[in-house]
């Protein structure tokens, strides 16, 4: 896959989630593989100038962490700009553009991104940040504030004729949040309104088949996963294995799952300190045991960590723990296995509406 002067192995990229996409973490979905670029957190253009430490820290990376696009947020042109070229400098991938929201009535009240309140005023300053560096400036949105109001496809269009090399969309509005379902038809008007720039399909991505029907339901030329990388970070791997073969590998063993997940805490502590580490491995640790199986031991035990040793404690005590639910060949027990997982646009809409019905409080399992 192309944009601007980019090749990339693959048309599967890392999303920016602020407080887990840092170095660690990229490195783990890079060494599992089929990632084609990853992004950083959002880091603020203004800071990176100032040469925060603390922005400076997101931009941190190393040569296995390549192809890298650093996603930029601000609002000043001549900032965004200055740190387009400052990192150009430091010779990063490319250059992504957070932009929040579209919609004016959002920036008023100040809930949306300040620098979409003009759409020419975005221009303009995408503008600046595509003529002052080589490498693909690239832009991130959601489809617009609410159904009523679907802006992306405008404002992708508006972006690729100022240069713009690719868009990246999570097909929900503002208003949805992080709920309801993903509008792949509205990713779908994106594609559509550009003429011959990328759109990378977002939200939701948590299966190989999830990624395959973005695919076909939108024309995008690639997609991107946030969360589902979190939960799996073999998600790529088996996305490129899927869309190839239409073969779906079985999910990884338990053992390969602690595998990378300790491979995660050394490369946290490598990178930021034994203590430090270990404490943001507190919130790291419990997207792995999702797909555990029974693990509110181990979540209870991993949120106390402060060093490696006591974190393979908590990991040595949750393996003894975890043997009650197991069968002879070590096997979780069906009734303990996760419930497969299913991307909010592949579920039966009779489910969507039962999830929506709200359920008493109280001992489920005898009514
Ligand atoms: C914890 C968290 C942090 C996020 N941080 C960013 C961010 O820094 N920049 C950004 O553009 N989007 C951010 N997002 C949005 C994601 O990149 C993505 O668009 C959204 O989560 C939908 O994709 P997913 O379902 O694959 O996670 C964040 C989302 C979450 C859940």
């Amino acid at each position: 896959m192309r944009f601007g002067s980019l090749t990339l192995k693959s048309n599967l990229f890392l999303s920016p989630l602020a407080g887990y996409t840092n170095l660690p973490f990229r490195l783990v979905v890079r060494e599992v593989g089929g990632v084609g670029l990853c992004t950083t957190d959002l880091v603020n253009a203004r800071s990176l100038l100032e040469k925060n430490p603390k922005a400076l820290k997101l931009i941190e990376t190393r040569p296995a962490d390549s192809p890298l696009a650093i996603q930029l947020f601000g609002s000043v042109p001549e900032e965004m700009r200055d740190a387009a070229i400052y990192l150009e400098s430091l010779g990063v991938a490319s250059i992504d553009i957070n932009m929040g929201c579209p919609v004016k009535k959002v920036c008023q009240v100040g809930g949306g991104s300040a620098m979409m309140t003009e759409l020419d005023k975005t221009a303009a300053l995408a503008k600046d940040m595509v003529n002052a560096v080589k490498i693909p400036v690239t832009a991130k949105m959601r489809l617009g504030w609410d159904d009523d109001n679907l802006t992306a496809p405008g404002l992708a269009r508006t972006l690729e004729d100022v240069g713009v090399a690719a868009i990246f969309v999570h097909g929900r509005t503002r208003e949805q949040g992080f709920g309801g379902t993903v509008n792949l038809a509205g990713i779908r008007k994106v594609v559509e309104a550009v003429k011959t720039i990328p759109v990378i399909g977002n939200g939701d991505i948590i299966t190989p088949p999830a990624a395959k029907k973005m695919f076909d339901e939108t024309g995008c030329a690639g997609v991107s996963i946030g969360r589902g990388a979190f939960y799996n970070p073999w998600i790529f791997q088996h996305t490129l294995h899927f869309l190839a073969s239409d073969e779906l590998l079985p999910e990884p063993a338990f053992s390969e799952r602690t595998r990378i997940m300790c491979r995660h805490l050394d490369l946290m502590i490598e990178v930021f300190g034994e203590e430090l580490g270990c404490r943001m491995f507190r919130k790291v640790a419990p997207w792995y045991a999702k797909r555990f199986g029974p693990c509110h031991e181990f979540n209870k035990q991993v949120v106390q960590i402060s060093t490696r040793t006591g974190f393979h404690d908590v990991l040595a005590h949750y393996i003894r723990w975890r043997q009650q639910f197991l069968d002879e060949n070590g096997e979780l027990l069906p009734r303990f296995q996760p419930p497969p997982m299913v991307a909010s646009f592949i579920r039966e809409p009779a489910s969507t509406q039962r999830e929506q019905i709200p359920v008493p409080r109280g001992p489920v399992e005898v009514w």
